[in-house]
């Protein structure tokens, strides 16, 4: 297995296999994964695009992750500051990366994967901070939420709703760069 860093163009060029792992991480069924295929093409053109893949034997994919400079004028830039009070908008989203998408193919989570493309998604941005949204869940029982508790991100905004999705979201974030974590 090996990590590798993406340029815009890769993610484009590998955009099926990402979608598909994307799916098999979040369980969506394929109507849903169409319409963020076109998403995520667009996403790959914003400023400060980093994104990382693992790849397995054979180069097939087994994770990826991406996210870019946040900024006015993106939707989910806008739905969360339209949510936070003044201060915490400066604080949070005046210097800022979003973390997008990170996803492990459900037969490759649990060895670490998600932490390894995270850590290496998240060395490198110059903004001060980044900020992600994820699905609220039991953070004991979701790996998704160990993981961004293991790398101290804290709430930001919980039970959280954007426009057209019925489920409730926690915004999560931290400062960086990352070198608060054990090595
Ligand atoms: C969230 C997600 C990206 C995490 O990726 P992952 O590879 O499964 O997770 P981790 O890197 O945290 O590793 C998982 C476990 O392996 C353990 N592990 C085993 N071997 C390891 C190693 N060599 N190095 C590091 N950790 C290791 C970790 O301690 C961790 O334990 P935990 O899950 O009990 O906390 C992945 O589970 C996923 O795609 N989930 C579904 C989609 C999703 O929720 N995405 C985020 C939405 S915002």
């Amino acid at each position: 297995m090996r990590l590798v860093a993406w340029q815009a163009a890769d993610l484009l060029r590998h955009l099926d296999a990402a979608i598909s792992v994307y799916g098999q991480a979040m369980g969506y069924p394929q109507d849903l994964l169409e319409t963020r295929k076109g998403y995520v093409a667009a996403h790959a053109h914003r400023p400060d695009f980093r994104a990382v893949a693992t790849l397995g034997e054979g180069d097939e994919l087994l994770g990826f992750g991406y996210g870019y400079l946040s900024a006015p004028g993106q939707w989910w830039h806008d739905q969360v500051a339209g949510a936070l009070r003044r201060e915490q908008r400066r604080w949070w989203l005046t210097d800022c990366f979003e973390l997008v998408e990170l996803h492990v193919r459900p037969d490759a989570q649990g060895h670490g994967l998600g932490a390894r493309q995270l850590a290496a998604l998240l060395t490198g941005p110059r903004q001060r901070t980044v900020v992600l949204s994820t699905p609220e869940a039991d953070e004991t029982r979701s790996r998704a939420w160990r993981l961004y508790r293991r790398f101290f991100f804290s709430d930001v905004l919980r039970h959280f709703y954007f426009p057209g999705d019925d489920r409730p979201f926690a915004v999560l974030g931290r400062q960086l760069p990352l070198s608060d974590l054990p090595s």
